[in-house]
């Protein structure tokens, strides 16, 4: 009997490392200026209008990851940014999609709200008190690493 309940388990594990494995990557920038970090304000969809997210969004088939963000910051924030390394873990989103989260510096251009509500530059601090989407709040210690 304990050794079916492994098997079973040994099996949901294997296939959830599958789904991991072949997940669609969802990039976001940790934009860091003068030691503060950018985040944005989601406006949509209603179940997370509010909440706070790292710039980003999906990467196209065939798409670098670094080129994503870079296109996806320009169509948010309307500002050009610097990929730099990958930090923390891959965080697992629904739909079989990980968020993957990369440091950046902006290069030209003054972010703004093109596409969300608000834009805002947080101190260390300030990161574990705000209201994150859930995703990006399992990043929070990443990101303070990132800014102490
Ligand atoms: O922005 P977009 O809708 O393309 O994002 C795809 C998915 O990734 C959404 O479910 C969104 O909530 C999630 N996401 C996230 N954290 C981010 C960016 C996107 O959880 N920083």
């Amino acid at each position: 009997m304990a050794l079916r309940v492994l098997e079973k388990r040994s099996a949901l594990l294997a296939r959830r490392c599958e789904e991991l494995r072949t997940a669609r990557v969802v990039v976001g920038a940790a934009i860091v200026r003068d030691g503060r970090l950018l985040a944005q304000q989601r406006s949509y969809p209603e179940s997370h209008a509010g909440q706070w997210e790292l710039p980003g969004g999906r990467v196209e088939p065939g798409e670098k990851p670094a080129d994503a963000l870079v296109r996806e910051c320009v169509e948010e924030l309307g500002a050009t940014i610097v990929v730099g390394e990958h930090i923390g873990p891959d965080v697992p989103l629904k739909k079989d999609m990980v968020l993957r989260i990369f440091a950046a510096e902006l290069a030209d251009g003054e972010p703004e709200a093109l596409e969300h509500n608000a834009v805002r530059w947080l101190t260390a601090g300030e990161l574990a008190g705000l209201d994150w989407l859930p995703a990006d709040r399992v990043l929070v210690p990443a990101l303070q690493q990132l800014l102490n």
